[in-house]
């Protein structure tokens, strides 16, 4: 009897197989790129590409040349691995889809209605809202505000506490998250103290802070798995911090708060007028907004202070800029009366910070620029191969396929703070591989239309973290010959990666 049960399963499994290699196993046409379905069904190759996805697309490089296509969880990717072709693929508006990802990928995540406008529920166009609110006019009182709150975060919040005789102990990555999390928060989502400056108010104030850094942290560890697909229900805890968050933003109370920044105000506006969504639904999505402007900021300021502090020559080099360009606006650094200011044109011409940002950027994001064919059609590649492209398959471009490129970079695992300063101490810019000069060599914001909003904004807001760092506080490794964290893989694709584990220093006031 066990025996027959047996066999029956092995035919049933063996039937199962063959349908599967019959009907789920893609066959390659003609002039398609060279074709990986991987062994496991469904899957193909997920696995291989999680566990390392460098290693994987340079080894399938070799094997198959600039492009090839992998099934990935179902899909079938078309990784291309040729930086002069990049641009026909971020140019190819009317073949390319870039929102579904997107949308999809955020209503998942967060819980919100579509902020799809043909799904239905909003007629707000994002991307423009964004713009509008994180570039041009809008920048510079986003960088004003923020400059403020970094002051105010670092010297009297309560969040550190930094004297001028005691050193401080801490980790790099939990200072980083503290700091810039308190003030970026503060910028984009505003004050409840309106003017209140009592004791009581400002202790609420810190704890509704540390609470949402709390509840970031908590949904932010599971963010990876939602976008893999599974339901946020599954993690109970990351849920409910999730949804601890959404309270706090919901209108009745985003609207009690002063100095509320022109996004979040904006966006307030036009969920209410353009959208149908319900309250909750609305206040989700701006907890979409805070994940966005933290989750890839907080690790990159990380790797930014962890490599400068590392590197004397970058410490001193950026010491000197910062102590250059407050001198030159006639700025004293005092902290019992902290108002240092960086206008926009100031931070823009700070090439050795710009560089070390850079730099420490390329060696840590990992963000797969992604875009699905809208329809069947041919991709000429640089070298003047063309490849038939299906409707619904997803072209990715992996940065650190460049930013570890030898031929581009030279010792392309060391940290070099001055790489991106060219002989006359200005931005460098010129790039190249195999004697050609390249369009696209450093890409942790993304690409074409899908290129980060918040791109400025993130960049000044490091700059004015380390600049005030450097002038008013004192700080060292407390074992000076720690070595690099690795990179977190498991958010490999999603942004800037995560060390896996904090690398200690300690901080002080400096005596001025
Ligand atoms: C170092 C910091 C940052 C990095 C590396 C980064 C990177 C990125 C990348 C790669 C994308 C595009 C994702 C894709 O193509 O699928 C993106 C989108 C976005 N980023 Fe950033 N970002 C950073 C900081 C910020 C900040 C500070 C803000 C806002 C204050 C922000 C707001 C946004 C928004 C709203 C989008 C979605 C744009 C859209 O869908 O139209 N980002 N970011």
């Amino acid at each position: 009897m066990i025996l027959t049960i047996s066999f029956i399963w092995a035919i049933v499994v063996g039937l199962c197989c063959c349908l599967w290699l019959i009907t789920g196993i893609r066959r390659r046409h003609p002039a398609e790129p060279p074709l990986e379905n991987g062994w496991i069904p469904f899957l193909g190759c997920a696995l291989q590409f999680g566990a390392n996805p460098l290693e994987f697309l340079r080894s399938r490089q070799k094997k198959h040349g600039h492009i090839f296509t992998c099934k990935i969880a179902g899909q079938y990717v078309h990784f291309l691995c040729d930086p002069f072709s990049y641009h026909a693929v971020i140019r190819q508006g009317r073949h390319l889809d870039w929102k579904k990802f997107h949308f999809d990928a955020s209503a998942k995540a967060f819980g919100h209605e579509s902020m799809d406008p043909s799904q239905g529920y909003t007629t707000e166009n994002l991307h423009q809202t964004f713009l509008k609110t994180l570039q041009g006019d809008a920048l510079s009182s986003l960088i004003e505000t923020m400059m403020e709150n970094l002051q105010g975060t670092m010297l009297q919040s309560g969040m550190l506490k930094a004297t001028t005789s005691e050193w401080q102990s801490d980790g790099i990555y939990a200072f980083c998250y503290k700091v810039m999390f308190e003030a970026g928060y503060l910028t984009l989502f505003g004050k409840e103290l309106d003017g209140d400056q009592s004791i009581a108010r400002q202790q609420a104030q810190k704890a509704l802070v540390l609470n949402a850094l709390d509840n970031f942290k908590e949904f932010d560890k599971i963010f990876p798995a939602l976008i893999a697909g599974l339901p946020i229900h599954v993690f109970k805890s990351a849920y409910s911090a999730r949804e601890k968050l959404a309270k706090t933003m919901l209108h009745e109370n985003l609207s009690r708060r002063a100095n509320v920044s022109d996004l979040i105000s904006l966006r307030m506006l036009l969920n209410d007028t353009l959208s149908t969504f319900n309250e909750l639904s609305k206040a989700r999505t701006h907890v979409a907004i805070l994940w966005a402007s933290q989750a890839n900021t907080l690790p990159a300021t990380f790797w930014t202070l962890f490599h400068m502090i590392r590197c004397p020559a970058a410490m001193k080099a950026a010491s000197e800029e910062v102590r250059r360009t407050f001198e030159s606006s006639n700025q004293k650094v005092d902290p019992t009366n902290s108002r240092l200011v960086l206008t926009r044109e100031q931070l823009d011409n700070m090439p050795v910070l710009d560089s070390i940002i850079k730099e420490a950027m390329r060696l840590s994001s990992a963000s797969l620029n992604v875009r699905m064919a809208k329809s069947d059609f041919l991709l000429q590649l640089d070298n003047k191969e063309s490849y038939h492209i299906r409707k619904d398959d997803v072209i990715a471009m992996y940065p650190p396929m460049i930013h570890f490129d030898p031929e581009i970079y030279d010792d392309p695992l060391e940290f070099k703070y001055d790489r991106y300063i060219d002989e006359n101490g200005q931005e460098k810019t010129t790039f190249y591989r195999n004697g050609r000069k390249l369009r696209y060599y450093y890409m942790p914001f993304g690409s074409g239309v899908t290129k980060c909003p918040g791109r400025f904004f993130a960049v000044h807001e490091i700059k004015q973290f380390l600049s005030l760092l450097l002038s008013y506080f004192e700080m060292e490794l407390l074992d000076s010959d720690v070595k690099e964290p690795p990179l977190d893989q498991s958010r490999a694709g999603l942004g800037v990666l995560q060390p896996t584990y904090d690398v200690d220093f300690r901080y002080r006031l400096k005596s001025l």
